[in-house]
Formats: structure tokens, C-alpha cells, sequence
């Protein structure tokens, strides 16, 4: 078996043109969507990060606010910039691009953010109404993965699926959309005993751990549906979590890296802050 492709890169440019239709549509009612971004810091993989998204703003004309601040600013100080942006009736949208250092408290960034311009979906108001499926802003790439998987008409109801990491922002929140959907949820993390018995139980597998191509063919079962999270750089290239060569042998449906689940995170927070900005039509 050679496993089809999800192909994030695609369907990401898709929802990038309707969304563009749409954020047109909302400029005609003199309203434009603005997203505003913390960057603290000079770690150049938040640079990078940081730059693709005000480009696909750009490109969505969605209007975006960049502000750089100094590793050294305090915890107070950056609180009180996006108490500025809270208030700023031309964003809809807030994010601080983490990691953030050490000396600020991550969960007071994120709880300080008002609830309704939280487009990343990572405030405990946010969480808990996705919990109880509610309509919300839905973290990024969760929401991303959950619709490559109905892209591609993949039946979730009752299906068993198996994630692998137990973040706060991949697989804590894509285990619980899945399960909103129906699916049975198995979480794994570094502490689960037999993680190949456990992954090979799995019809949609979703591995989600930070490590250059842990996953291989002999974790997955034959005909397993396969979404690498995972995005590492090795010998400067990158790679998923997963290993691509041989999985692909295996699965029925497997995700590239890159080219799967990356581009539909940034076109998930896109989505977000277009919704956001609706509200205030
Ligand atoms: N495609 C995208 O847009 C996107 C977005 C976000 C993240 N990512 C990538 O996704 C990966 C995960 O990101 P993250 O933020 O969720 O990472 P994270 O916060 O570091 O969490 C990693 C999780 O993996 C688990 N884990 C680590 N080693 C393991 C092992 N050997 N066996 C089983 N579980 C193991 C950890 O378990 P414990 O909890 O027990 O420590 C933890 O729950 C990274 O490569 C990241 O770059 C991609």
C-alpha cells in the first residue's frame, strides 16, 4: 500500500483564496481585519514564524501590526502592551508568539489576552467552551488538522484514534476536538508504557512529540490514517515526527512534512481573525 497524501499545501491555498473573498467583502462594510503580533525577542525560529504570518495576512489583506520588544522587557510592561491592543478597536486578533523568556509568566500572557481576541485559542475561557463544544476560536493547528481530516472525508465517528503528545497547544486540544467529532481518544506522552502497542491500536494516529522521525512503519497499523504535527530540522532540512519513507508504505493516508499540517495552522489563525472581525460588523 502506498498512502495518499494529505495535502496540506493545498487545501490551505483554497481556504487562503475564500478567505480573501471574504475579508474583501468585509472591507466594503469598512471593516478590515487586524491582527496584531508580540514578538519577544530575537529567537530566529519565532523571526521565521512571525514573518510567514504577516505575509499570508498581507496576501488575505488582512491588516497586521507587528510589535518587537527586548528580551529584557518585564512581565508587567508586556502586559500592559496588550492591554493597549485589548482595547484597540482596529484588532481583532492578538497573539504573542511563544516560547516567550523565562522570567514571564507564559499562562499570565495568554490569560491576559482578552478572551474574544485570543485567535490563537489558547485562553482557559477558549479551552473550556472548545471542551464543551462550544462556538469559539479553536486553537490553530488542532483546528487545522481536524479539517485536512474532513478535506479528505476521512470518517471520524467511532474511529479510534491515538495521539502522541500531551501539549497544551497540539495534543491535549486535537484529541479533544476529536472527540467532539465522535472519535474514541487514546492520549500517549513520554510516560506511557508499550507506546507501539498503543500506536499500533490506532485507525488515525497523530504524532505530535518534537522528535526527528520517532514514528515508523512498525508503530503503525496497516491501512492507519497518519497526521505528522512534527516539524524538526535535520542537516538543516525538515523532517516530521514521523518517518515519512517507510510509514507511507503502511498508512492509508499520511500527511508530508513540510507541506501537511504547517500551512494550515497559519491559515487556521487567518480564519480566526477574519471570524473575530465579523463580530464587529
Ligand atoms: N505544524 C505546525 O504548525 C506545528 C505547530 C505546533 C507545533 N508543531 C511541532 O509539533 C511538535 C510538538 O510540538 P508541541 O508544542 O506539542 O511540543 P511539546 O510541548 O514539547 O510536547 C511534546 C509532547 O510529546 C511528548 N513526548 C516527547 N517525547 C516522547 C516520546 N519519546 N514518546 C512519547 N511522547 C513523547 C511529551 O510528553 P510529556 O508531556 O510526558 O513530556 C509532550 O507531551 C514539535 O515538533 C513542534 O515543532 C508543529
Amino acid at each position: 500500500m502506498t498512502a495518499l497524501l494529505l495535502n496540506g499545501k493545498e487545501l490551505a491555498a483554497k481556504k487562503r483564496e475564500q478567505l480573501k473573498k471574504d475579508v474583501d467583502q468585509l472591507t466594503t462594510e469598512n471593516v478590515i481585519p487586524g491582527l496584531a503580533v508580540i514578538l519577544v525577542g530575537e529567537d530566529p525560529a519565532s523571526q521565521s514564524y512571525v514573518k510567514a504570518k504577516q505575509k499570508a495576512c498581507e496576501q488575505a489583506g488582512i491588516h497586521s501590526v507587528l510589535i518587537k520588544k527586548p528580551d529584557t522587557i518585564t512581565e508587567e510592561e508586556l502586559l500592559s502592551d496588550i492591554e493597549r491592543l485589548n482595547e484597540d478597536n482596529s484588532i481583532d486578533g492578538i497573539l504573542v508568539q511563544l516560547p516567550i523568556p523565562k522570567h514571564i509568566s507564559e499562562q499570565a500572557v495568554i490569560e491576559k489576552i482578552a478572551p474574544e481576541k485570543d485567535v490563537d485559542g489558547f485562553h482557559p475561557i477558549n479551552i473550556g467552551k472548545m471542551m464543551v463544544g462550544e462556538e469559539t476560536f479553536l486553537p490553530c493547528t488542532p483546528y487545522g488538522v481536524v479539517e485536512m481530516l474532513k478535506e479528505a472525508k476521512i470518517d471520524l465517528v467511532g474511529k479510534h484514534v491515538v495521539v502522541v503528545g500531551r501539549s497544551n497547544i497540539v495534543g491535549k486540544p486535537v484529541g479533544q476536538l476529536l472527540l467532539n467529532e465522535h472519535a474514541t481518544v487514546t492520549y500517549c506522552h513520554s510516560r506511557t508504557k508499550n507506546l507501539r502497542e498503543m500506536t499500533n491500536l490506532a485507525d488515525i494516529l497523530i504524532v505530535a512529540i518534537g522528535r526527528a522521525n520517532f514514528i515508523n512503519a512498525d508503530d503503525v497499523k496497516p491501512g492507519a490514517v497518519v497526521v505528522d504535527v512534527g516539524i524538526n530540522r535535520v542537516d538543516g532540512k525538515l523532517c516530521g515526527d514521523v518517518d515519512f519513507d517507510s510509514v507511507k508504505e503502511k498508512a492509508s493516508y499520511l500527511t508530508p512534512v513540510p507541506g501537511g499540517v504547517g500551512p494550515m495552522t497559519i491559515t487556521m489563525l487567518l480564519e480566526n481573525t477574519v471570524q473575530s472581525a465579523r463580530k464587529r460588523l
